[in-house]
């Protein structure tokens, strides 16, 4: 547990393990580095600022400052210099400050006063991503990097002090939610199948006050959901379909309606994959992670909004019981699909979700899924693609995902490719061709949400890091919570004026 603060204290008085103060390139000292009298150490060190550099330099009595150590970190060019590249920065730093156990900054100083609430919640924000690890199954404390016990932010007593703190607030209702849905992303297959997917949800939506259905095979038999069970027809874990519902806005008003890819493996099913094409599969449930993780930062911080949200959660496998290349499933709501590669799978399921959702007369649809390597094609591991029926929408969830630095890039619905996915012997069929794969999974899911306004997030490459990147170790990123939740909030906001 980490505890978040807002400061005007001087940099050079703040009691705390480790204070980090930006350079910038050319040698120009960041906020509290003179104050530090810290500007020789790092001119005597040869450093130049530019971006990665990082001097440490240990307290001593009599020192200039009280902080146990001091970090200065080079972040390039000042005219360069923003709230993204901030959070990052600082989430590059956290693996230092956890050694220290106690850390604070200056960082948002560099922004100016206009920016610095955003700031302030950014580098709140970037160190507690940065600081996340997952050690369920570390049985060794032998490469424990320490834990951070108290993020203080220094900012100006100019500022509007109130907003800081609540900047500081939503960072650690963020960092918290962002953080489960990198547990449940990192947890194995083996120990999360659908009805454990379940039970974790029900077990946050009780602690947050959302109100929670899971619906079991028998509920989803009756209710016509053939995509998720026929995807889960192969594997001894049965589906489970999570249903949240999230009041923070009076009961007439519609609800934004959110879906996620829910895949606790995917093994391909019969259309199997290879050895190292599964490696990484259990990761396919980042598109419901998120809308968990998603749905409890909201009801933390009391968005004056109504969200549902409709998971589907399947296990993908192969099996005597498995459906097979050939088959036809009837989704909810009566539409027939032909299963021509069981492996692609997350539209299956999505089918009946949005179908559902689309049922309850939404504002609109909002789905996150690892969808397509087609998507990963495109727009590499870092990117997310948002395709839909509403530039509306895809707008708004492209904004907040630059004000959150989790990019995500539009990609056209194009009308061509729908004949792509028309079947012999059904409605649609679940393959097109080769090329444009991100596209023609769209086209299948876009056949279920009706006239609701529509966006799907394709987030093969990002929901997952290989290698780690500055705001988090390898494994589950949480994205695109923070994306979602902005999403949320600005929606929340307009509907105020
Ligand atoms: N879960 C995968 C997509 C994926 C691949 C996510 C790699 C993350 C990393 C999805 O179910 C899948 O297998 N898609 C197929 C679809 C194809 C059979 C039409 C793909 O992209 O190859
Ligand atoms: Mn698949
Ligand atoms: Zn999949």
């Amino acid at each position: 547990m980490t505890t978040y603060t807002f400061s005007t204290e001087s940099p050079a008085d703040v009691d705390t393990g480790l204070l980090i103060l930006p350079v910038f390139e050319g040698g120009d000292p960041g906020p509290g580095v003179r104050e530090t009298g810290l500007r020789d150490a790092f001119a005597a060190a040869k450093l130049t600022g530019k971006k990665g550099e990082t001097l440490v330099v240990t307290g001593r009595d009599g020192d200039g400052f009280a902080a146990g150590a001091a970090l200065l970190v080079g972040v390039g060019p000042k005219a360069e210099f923003d709230v993204t590249a901030l959070r990052r920065a600082l989430g590059a730093a956290a693996g230092t400050a956890k050694r220290f156990g106690s850390v604070a900054t200056t960082f948002p100083l560099a922004l100016g006063a206009r920016q610095a609430t955003e700031a302030v919640q950014a580098a709140a924000e970037g160190l507690g991503l940065g600081a996340y690890r997952f050690r369920r199954y570390k049985t060794t404390s032998k490469d424990d990097d320490g834990s951070l016990e108290a993020v203080t932010i220094l900012g100006s007593a100019k500022w509007d002090a109130r907003a800081a703190r609540d900047a500081v607030a939503r960072a650690d209702v963020l960092v918290d939610a962002v953080a489960w849905a990198r547990d449940l992303v990192n947890t194995p297959a083996g120990d999360l199948p659908p009805a454990e997917i379940a039970k974790a949800a029900k077990a946050m939506a009780k602690e947050e006050g959302i109100t929670c259905k899971i619906w079991n095979e028998t509920q989803l038999a009756q209710g016509g959901f053939g995509g998720i069970l026929g995807v889960g027809k192969g594997s001894v874990n049965p589906p489970r379909m999570v249903e949240l519902t999230y009041r923070g806005a009076g009961a007439r008003t519609a609800p934004i309606a959110l879906t996620g890819k829910g895949i606790a493996f995917d093994s391909g099913g019969l259309s199997l994959k290879d050895a190292s094409g599964m490696e990484t599969m259990k990761m396919d449930m980042g598109g419901a992670a998120s809308i968990l993780g998603t749905m409890k930062a909201i009801a933390r911080l009391k968005v004056k909004i109504n969200v549902i949200a409709a998971i589907p959660c399947s296990e993908n496998m192969p099996s005597g019981s498995a459906q097979k290349p050939g088959d036809v499933i009837r989704h909810r709501g009566g539409k027939t699909s032909e299963v021509l590669n069981t492996d692609a799978e997350g539209r299956l399921v999505l089918a009946d979700a949005l179908a559902y959702l689309a049922e309850q007369d939404p504002v609109c649809i909002v789905d996150t899924a690892t969808l397509t390597g087609a998507c990963m094609v495109a727009l590499g591991t870092d990117v997310g693609g948002a395709i839909g029926t509403s530039d509306e929408v895809a707008g708004e969830l492209i904004r907040a995902s630059e004000a959150t630095g989790e990019p995500i890039w539009q990609l056209p619905l194009f009308a061509d490719y729908r004949k792509l996915i028309d079947s012999k012997v059904a409605d649609i069929k679940n393959i097109g061709k080769r090329y444009g794969g991100a596209i023609t999974a769209s086209w299948f899911l876009a056949e279920f949400v009706g006239d609701t306004p529509w966006v799907h997030l394709d987030i093969a490459g990002p929901a997952y890091s290989e290698h780690g990147n500055d705001l988090g170790p390898a494994g589950g990123t949480g994205m695109p919570v923070r994306t979602l939740v902005r999403f949320l909030q600005d929606r929340a906001g307009a509907r105020k004026r």
